[in-house]
C-alpha cells in the first residue's frame, strides 16, 4: 500500500507492474483525469494523443475532464455502439475503420493511444496500439470497475470473431494506467456489480482478508473502495509478472468462474448477462465442483453465495438459458486442452486456488444444473 510522491497529483495509489521493460505504473484514486495530460508529458510518451472513447462516456463528459487535446495535434472518439452490452463493438470491423484512421492521419510510433473507458474500449484500443506499426504507446484509462481491476491491468488486447469472443489479440502492455475512481460515479449500478465479481474473484482465489470485507457488499462511495481496487489491482499486477504470457499456469486462476462464466455468455448469445453476471454464476458453479474435487467446505462455498448475493450478482440461472448449450460451448473454450478436456481452476478454501485439473463431463452437467437451485434457506 504505497501512497505516491507525484507532486502534482491528488493523494492517490499507485502499484507498480514490474515486467523489465515493458514496466508501468497503475494510479488510482480520485480526481485524476484532470492531471493525466502531465503524467504523459512526464513520462515522454506522447508526441500525439489518440483518444479512443465509448460514446457514451464522451457523452458523460468526462472526457473533457482529460485535458489532453492541448498535448497534441489529434484525437478523435470512436463512437462505439451504446448501451449496456456493447462487445459487438469489439470487432474487426470497428478494428479496421480505427486503424486506417491512423493510417490516414500519418500516426507515428511517438504518438500514444488513450483508452478511455469500459474493458470493450480497452480491449480494442490495445489491440489498435498493439499492431498499427507493429505497436505503438498506449494508455489505459479505465472507467468501469471491471476495467479499473482487470482489462485494464495484464495487456491482454483483441477484439471478437463472428466464432468466439476475443479470438484475435495481442499482448500488448500500456505504459500507464489511469483510475480515477470519480468516473464510477455515473457507472450504472448493474455495471458496478457485475465489476464486483472480478473483485470477489480476487478475494476468492488469493485474498481471504479481502474477500471478507467485499463479501458485506461494496458501494461506489465506500471509503476504501481505492483500498479494494488497489488490493485487486496488486493481485492481479504480481500474477502477470509471474506469468505474463500466461504459459505458467499461475496467470489461468484468474480464470476462476469463468469456464462455466464464458460457457453461459456463449449459450446466451451475449444478451442476458453482463459479464461479470455470467462469471458469478462460474463462480458459484467452479465452487459447487471444488466441494466434491478439490475440498472445499460447505461453509466457504455458502460464504461465496452470500458474497454474491450482497453485491446484487445472480446466483440462480436464467430458466431461459438451456443447460445443453452451456455444455456445447464448453465443448468450444478457448482453454480447452490439445486432448479437449477443460482445465478447471478450482478452490480448496476461500483464498487459496489451484488450475489444470480435469474434470468428467457427467460431473460439469451437474454443476450446471445446480445453478437452477437458489441457494437454501437465505
Ligand atoms: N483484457 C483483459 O484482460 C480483459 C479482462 C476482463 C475483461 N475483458 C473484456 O472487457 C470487456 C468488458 O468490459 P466492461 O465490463 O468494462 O464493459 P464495457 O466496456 O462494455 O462497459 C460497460 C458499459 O458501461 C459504459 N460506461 C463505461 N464507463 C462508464 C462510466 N464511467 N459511466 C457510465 N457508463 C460507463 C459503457 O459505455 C458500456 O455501455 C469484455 O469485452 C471483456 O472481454 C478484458
Ligand atoms: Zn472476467
Amino acid at each position: 500500500m504505497t501512497e505516491s510522491a507525484a507532486p502534482k497529483l491528488p493523494p492517490h495509489r499507485k502499484v507498480h507492474v514490474d515486467l523489465g521493460p515493458r514496466s508501468y505504473d497503475v494510479l488510482i484514486g480520485r480526481g485524476l483525469l484532470k492531471h493525466l495530460k502531465g503524467q504523459l508529458a512526464s513520462l515522454l510518451i506522447s508526441h500525439t494523443s489518440i483518444i479512443i472513447a465509448d460514446q457514451q462516456v464522451y457523452e458523460l463528459g468526462w472526457f473533457e475532464q482529460l485535458s489532453v487535446p492541448p498535448v497534441g495535434k489529434m484525437t478523435w472518439i470512436c463512437a462505439l455502439p451504446t448501451g449496456s452490452l456493447n462487445e459487438e463493438a469489439k470487432s474487426l470491423e470497428i478494428y479496421t475503420k480505427l486503424i486506417r484512421d491512423l493510417a490516414k492521419n500519418r500516426a507515428s510510433r511517438s504518438d500514444a493511444i488513450i483508452a478511455v473507458g469500459g474493458g470493450v474500449v480497452g480491449d480494442l484500443a490495445g489491440f489498435v496500439a498493439a499492431t498499427y506499426l507493429r505497436g505503438i504507446n498506449f494508455v489505459q484509462v479505465p472507467t468501469t470497475l471491471l476495467a479499473m481491476v482487470d482489462s485494464s491491468v495484464g495487456g491482454k488486447t483483441g477484439v471478437n470473431l463472428p466464432e468466439g469472443k476475443n479470438l484475435v489479440g495481442a499482448f500488448h502492455q500500456p505504459k500507464l494506467v489511469v483510475a480515477d475512481l470519480d468516473t464510477l460515479k455515473t457507472l450504472p449500478v448493474k455495471e458496478f456489480a457485475a465489476g464486483m465479481a472480478e473483485v470477489i474473484k480476487y478475494g476468492t482465489i488469493k485474498d481471504k482478508g479481502l474477500f471478507d470485507r467485499v463479501a458485506k457488499g461494496v458501494k461506489v462511495g465506500d471509503d476504501d473502495l481505492a483500498d479494494i481496487v488497489e488490493k485487486c489491482v496488486t493481485i492481479k499486477a504480481r500474477i502477470v509478472e509471474n506469468d505474463e504470457f500466461e504459459t505458467k499456469g499461475e496467470r489461468a486462476l484468474l480464470n476462476f468462474g469463468h469456464t462455466i462464466g464464458h460457457a453461459i455468455e456463449k449459450a446466451s448469445g451475449y444478451k442476458t448477462y453482463l459479464h461479470g453476471e455470467a462469471i458469478s454464476l462460474g463462480m458459484r458453479a467452479a465452487a459447487w465442483l471444488s466441494r466434491r474435487e478439490a475440498g472445499l467446505s460447505q461453509e466457504d462455498a455458502r460464504d461465496l453465495d452470500l458474497a454474491l448475493l450482497a453485491n446484487q450478482l445472480p446466483v440462480v440461472l436464467d430458466r431461459e438459458v438451456d443447460s445443453q448449450a452451456i455444455l456445447d460451448a464448453l465443448g468450444n473454450d478457448k482453454k480447452v486442452a490439445a486432448d479437449g478436456a477443460n482445465r478447471w481452476v478450482l478452490l480448496k478454501k476461500m483464498g487459496e486456488a489451484e488450475s489444470g485439473r480435469m474434470i468428467s463431463p457427467h460431473l460439469v452437467a451437474q454443476a450446471v444444473e445446480y445453478l437452477r437451485t437458489h441457494p437454501d434457506d437465505l
